[in-house]
């Protein structure tokens, strides 16, 4: 099959999660394409979606959300997977992994999926470099009185990302099946 593989990445760590998941979707013998979301972009042309987004105060980067709503007829019929990267340790990933969808996710994750009915929808952990923040970034990470609200460091949980690429890739092999239910 031919899998996009799109995200919305500030400072890169959420691109390390989509190329990670389209080396396993590869490695899975599909026909993986892995690039950042850009404005207006047509999604077209693909059997399969995996879309991705960094969260900020509580959101989805506002290029996500307009790829997937500029896109929703196409991506309504089609298998497609979203991903957050967001909490900066591995115990509140975990946390966001065993509840519900609606309430782990950012808020716009059920809008998004009112519109497209994606198959999944998973928070990653994220990563956060303070050297390399933008301003406004950093203002936001630090009070006044110089706390962090943040933590600095690499939290992605590679084993946890390879796990859902396969489950997505085992999920995709059952298509054909499921389509033509008299094959055997
Ligand atoms: C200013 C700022 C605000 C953030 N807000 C949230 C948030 O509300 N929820 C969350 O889970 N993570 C939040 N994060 C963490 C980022 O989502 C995380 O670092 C992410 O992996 C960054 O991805 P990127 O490098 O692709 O932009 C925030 C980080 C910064 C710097």
């Amino acid at each position: 099959m031919r899998i996009l593989v799109t995200y919305a990445s500030k400072y890169g760590a959420t691109g390390g999660i989509a190329e990670r998941i389209a080396r396993t979707l590869d490695a899975a013998g599909h026909a993986t394409t892995v690039r950042p979301v850009q404005d207006g972009d047509d999604l077209g042309g693909y059997d399969a979606y995996v879309i991705g987004s960094a969260v900020y105060l509580g959101k989805w980067l506002s290029g996500a959300r307009k790829v997937v709503r500029g896109n929703a007829a196409a991506l309504a019929g089609k298998p497609v997977w979203l991903f957050s990267s967001g909490p900066l340790d591995v115990a509140a990933a975990e946390a966001a992994k065993r509840k519900q969808l609606a309430e782990a996710a950012p808020k716009q994750i059920a809008e998004l999926a009112d519109e497209i009915t994606p198959r999944g929808h998973r928070v990653f952990s994220g990563a956060l470099d303070a050297a390399r923040l933008k301003r406004l970034d950093r203002m936001v990470r630090v009070l006044p009185g110089g706390k962090a609200l943040l933590p600095d460091g690499d939290f992605r949980d590679w084993s946890d990302i390879d796990d859902w690429a396969m489950e997505i890739a085992l999920e995709l092999d059952e298509q054909p099946a499921k389509a033509f239910p008299n094959n055997r």
